[in-house]
C-alpha cells in the first residue's frame, strides 16, 4: 500500500483544474500529473505513427510505449517540444474520442499512478479520484458554468494564437462534457466523497488557497 498522499482534481473541459492543481502542486512542494496531457499525447502520437482511430490494440500500445516526457512544464514527445501542439483544439478533441476506449485506459493506469512519489501528489483529469486514485487522500470536483469555461477556454486560445470562436467552442465544450460523462469506462463524475468546488465566480487564487487550506485541515502538510 502507497502512503504517498494524492489530491485528485477532476472537472470537466476548461475548469480550470490544470492551472489549479499546477498551482497546488507548486505551494505544496508536490508533483504534478496532468492525465489529459497523457491522452493528448497519445491522440498526436497515433497521427505520427498513421495509427487509425479505430484500432483499439494499436493505440493501447503506443499508449504502453508512450516515448513522452515531461520537464520543468514542458512536455516532450520523441524528445520533441510538444507542449504548445498537445494544446491544439483538434488533439484536444481526438484524446476525448480515444479515451472511450478501455484497452488504452488500461495501457495508461500504470504509468499515471508511477507519478506517485514523495512527498505527495497532486493530480487532475477525469477519473482522479474514481479510478486511478481511489484511495486520494483529498478529492476536489471543479466545475464551472458552460459560458465561463468556454470563455476562459477561448482566452487560452487567442494567447497561445489559435482562432477560435465563443459560440463554436461552447458547442464544442458541451459536445466533449457530454462524451467525458456518459462513456462506459471511468466516466466523468464526481467521486462520492469528492468535495465540488464551482469556480464560475471565483478567481483561480481564491481557489487555490480553498483547496491547500482543505489539505492544511487534513494534515496533508503542516502550513503552506
Ligand atoms: O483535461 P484535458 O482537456 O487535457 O483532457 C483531454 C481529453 O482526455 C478529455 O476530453 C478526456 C480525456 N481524459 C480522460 O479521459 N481521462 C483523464 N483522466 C484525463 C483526460
Amino acid at each position: 500500500m502507497s502512503l504517498v498522499p494524492v489530491i485528485a482534481i477532476d472537472g470537466p473541459t476548461a475548469s480550470g483544474k490544470g492551472a489549479l492543481a499546477e498551482r497546488v502542486a507548486e505551494a505544496l512542494g508536490w508533483h504534478y500529473l496532468d492525465s489529459g496531457a497523457l491522452y493528448r499525447l497519445v491522440a498526436l502520437y497515433a497521427n505520427w505513427q498513421d495509427c487509425a482511430e479505430s484500432d483499439d490494440a494499436g493505440l493501447a500500445a503506443l499508449g504502453r510505449g508512450l516515448p513522452a516526457r515531461f520537464d520543468g512544464g514542458r512536455v516532450f514527445l520523441q524528445d520533441i517540444d510538444v507542449t504548445g501542439e498537445i494544446r491544439a483544439p483538434g488533439v484536444g478533441d481526438k484524446a476525448s474520442r480515444i479515451a472511450v476506449k478501455p484497452a488504452l485506459r488500461d495501457a495508461l493506469l500504470s504509468r499515471q499512478r508511477n507519478f506517485r512519489l514523495p512527498p505527495g501528489l497532486v493530480a487532475d483529469g477525469r477519473d482522479m479520484a474514481t479510478v486511478v486514485f481511489p484511495d486520494a487522500a483529498l478529492k476536489v470536483f471543479l466545475t464551472a458554468e458552460l459560458r465561463v469555461r468556454a470563455g476562459r477556454r477561448h482566452k487560452q486560445l487567442i494567447e497561445k494564437g489559435f482562432s477560435a470562436s465563443l459560440d463554436e467552442l461552447c458547442r464544442e465544450i458541451a459536445l466533449r462534457d457530454e462524451r467525458d460523462a456518459n462513456r462506459e469506462v471511468a466516466p466523468l463524475v464526481p467521486a462520492p466523497d469528492a468535495t465540488i468546488i464551482d469556480s464560475s465566480e471565483m478567481t483561480l487564487d481564491e481557489v487555490v488557497a480553498m483547496v491547500v487550506e482543505f489539505a492544511v485541515d487534513r494534515r496533508l502538510v503542516d502550513s503552506a
